[in-house]
């Protein structure tokens, strides 16, 4: 009874969940767009968090939780309309407060590595949290993927969820309130659009970004070697053995990073005589998307052959990192109890390129007051059969 009034307490039903509806909350093959909503679980601090989920006229599903803005799941048919979750993910919140790296998560105030975790703005030196290699990585160790965000659903054929939080002035060491706001909206061509949003009051630097871990074949069948990858990127960006950009631009050509047209992620994988995939252990870098301006572009394809998935990303961002999930070991306990191990997932961070505040020659991520911050990237699912 107990489960039943907080559900109907909490279930915000936007004309999908009639009051019968709201008796079963299992999944139905009927086909209505809308977002439920339930509790998700207690935090230590005594707060709470929620799961919604975001439902489209096809029937694909976007779980998210306002617990770090995290994709808990995402559902997309295969080649014969079977839905599956192509994310990797965690079966509680406690799991995700525990030990999460950053499955699904929103990464900022600054997505990516800032080189020993310091930099310079209008002659100020800042110090930031250092959590990696001595580096500063996805915004400390308390980062956005960690705090409890606001969470406004908006009704429609294309559900949205609006998430928003403000981060403080010397949060993690950076300067000025930062307040963000990103949308996760589920549209009816089975695309996940996440636009990002953010205001300041003191000059700052900001790369918002979200670290989904994609597995295509639906449900991490087996590792992603076999997904083929097309990257929009004619140059990427070397790093060193601490994966700082070394500041140059390399073309991608004659290369294991060349991905302009489809390429088998595992093929060039493991080409251990070249010392980018070395400091990477496999892919783990940024790639500058070909074409200029804020207009969303095609940033990457991936297929996965045997389900025929295809996720196609769009962003107005100007760099997306591939990251082939080259430290997941197996102890990191997955979905159902489910161990993923090294390179069962990949990331397509679309972002700013790494090190930006310490980078004068790459495209700046500083922010003004009175200017405002605007990025928008679509995941976009859709089958192919051969
Ligand atoms: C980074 C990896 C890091 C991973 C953490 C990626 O964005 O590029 O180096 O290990 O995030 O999950």
């Amino acid at each position: 009874m107990k489960g039943l009034t907080q559900f109907l307490s909490l279930a915000l039903v936007t004309g999908v969940l009639t009051m019968n509806s709201c008796t079963s909350k299992k999944e139905t093959t009927e086909q209505k767009s809308g977002i439920e909503k339930a509790s998700y679980g207690q935090l230590a601090d005594g707060q709470t968090a929620d799961l919604y989920t975001l439902r489209n006229a096809s029937g694909m599903t976007a779980k998210i939780t306002n617990y770090g803005g995290i994709l808990v799941g995402l559902t997309a048919p295969d080649k014969d309309g079977k839905f599956e979750d192509v994310t990797l993910g965690q079966d509680s919140l406690s799991a995700y407060v525990k030990n999460n790296p950053y499955f699904g998560a929103l990464i900022g105030r600054y997505g990516n590595r800032i080189a020993k975790g310091k930099f310079t703005l209008d002659g100020k030196t800042y110090s930031l949290v250092t959590n990696n290699m001595g580096n500063h990585l996805h915004g400390g160790t308390v980062g956005f993927d960690k705090v409890l965000w606001t969470a406004t659903p908006i009704e429609g054929d294309e559900p949205a969820l609006k998430l928003t939080y403000t981060a403080k002035d010397g949060e993690e060491g950076y300067p000025g309130n930062l307040s963000v706001t990103v949308t996760y909206t589920l549209q009816k061509d089975n695309a996940l659009k996440i636009d990002y949003q953010a205001t300041t009051d003191k000059p700052t630097v900001v790369n918002l970004t979200n670290h989904t871990y994609f597995n295509l074949t639906g449900g991490a069948k087996r590792d992603i070697l076999d997904h083929v990858l097309t990257l929009n990127a004619d140059r990427f960006i070397p790093v060193d053995k601490t994966l700082i950009p070394t500041g140059k631009l390399q073309p991608v050509a004659n290369t294991p990073f060349d991905f302009t047209k489809p390429t088998v992620i595992g093929a060039r994988i493991n080409d251990s005589t070249d010392t980018q995939i070395k400091y990477g252990g496999g892919y783990d870098h940024g790639w500058v998307l070909n074409g200029s301006g804020d207009s969303l572009k095609l940033a990457a394809t991936v297929y996965e052959p045997t389900s025929g998935r295809v996720m196609e990303v769009r962003t107005t961002e100007p760099a997306i990192q591939f990251y082939t999930g080259n430290f997941l070991d197996g102890s990191v306990m997955g979905r159902e109890g489910f161990a993923y191990k090294k390179r069962y997932a990949l990331c397509l961070e679309t972002e700013h390129y790494p090190d930006s505040p310490n980078q004068p020659s790459f495209p700046t991520t500083v922010l003004r007051p009175g200017q405002t911050y605007k990025t928008t990237t679509v995941y976009q699912f859709s089958t192919r059969k051969e």
